[in-house]
Order: structure tokens, then sequence, then C-alpha cells
């Protein structure tokens, strides 16, 4: 990767590395996603399914895992690719599972093969949404 890209146009390409990478032989429908931390790391990673098919995970999943993982704990910026003309924008599980290490800064990119076609604020994708707050009474 180039030591000069942009941050966006890095985060993307990590996002489409993981796309590469993907095991969606069901569906045939590939995404990857990366994630920026404020610190500036960037974690990646793909869908992955199953056989058994509703054990099969979304792409910004694995790149939380992965976060998680490094003991990493806020979301920045998160940048999700799909193939094909419609927005590729996270599942409903995944905007909450995103929400989980979210702020009011926090945007989401959705990207295309081409390159980013849109970005949000989460609260866009996820209105009114319930989060770590709510439980500390
Ligand atoms: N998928 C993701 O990885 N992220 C999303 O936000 C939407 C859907 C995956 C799940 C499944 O492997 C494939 O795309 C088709 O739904």
């Amino acid at each position: 990767m180039s030591r000069n890209a942009d941050p966006l146009t890095e985060l993307f390409a990590a996002a489409r590395a993981a796309q590469v990478k993907a095991h969606a032989p069901y569906s045939k429908f590939r995404v990857g996603a990366a994630l920026r931390t404020p610190d500036g790391a960037i974690y990646a990673g793909g869908n992955v399914e199953n056989a058994a098919y509703p054990e099969g995970w979304c792409a910004e999943t694995s790149a939380i895992a992965a976060m998680a993982a490094a003991g990493e704990r806020r979301i920045a910026e998160i940048c999700v690719v799909g193939d094909g003309d419609a927005l590729c924008t996270p599942c409903g599980g995944c905007r909450q599972r995103i929400r989980e290490f979210a702020d009011d800064r926090t945007v989401v990119h959705v990207a295309g093969p081409e390159g980013v076609r849109a970005t949000f604020r989460l609260s866009a994708l996820l209105p009114e949404s319930f989060g770590p707050g709510h439980l500390k009474g």
C-alpha cells in the first residue's frame, strides 16, 4: 500500500483486500470491511459463509472481531465494500455491532469496487439507537 495514499483511500484499499479474501461460496456476494480506530490502526475482514447457512457472518463482524482481539474498543470510521450497483450498506445487525464501539463522530463509508460511493453518520443509519449507555442506569 502506498505510504502517500490519503486516509480514506487507504481504508478503502484495506476493505477491498478483505473483500477478495471473503468466503462467500453460497451467496457469491463477497463483502469487505475495514475500520479505523481513533489512533489510526486499521482492522479488516470479509464475510465468512457456512454450509449451514445461518452460521455465516458479515464482513463488518469480522473487522470488529479483529479490532476487539487487538484490545481496541473504538471505531472512528468504517468502510464497507460490495459488488453490484446497489449501495452495500451494513445490514441491521451490523449497524448495531458498529454502534457498540461508535460515537457521534463515527462515519460509515459505503463503497463499490471503483471506490467510495456514499458516506453516512451511523446516527443516520441507526437512529434513536440503543447502546452501552442505556445499561448504566
Ligand atoms: N453481508 C455482509 O458481509 N455485510 C453486510 O452488511 C450485508 C451482507 C454478507 C452476508 C452474506 O455472506 C452475503 O453478504 C449475502 O447476504
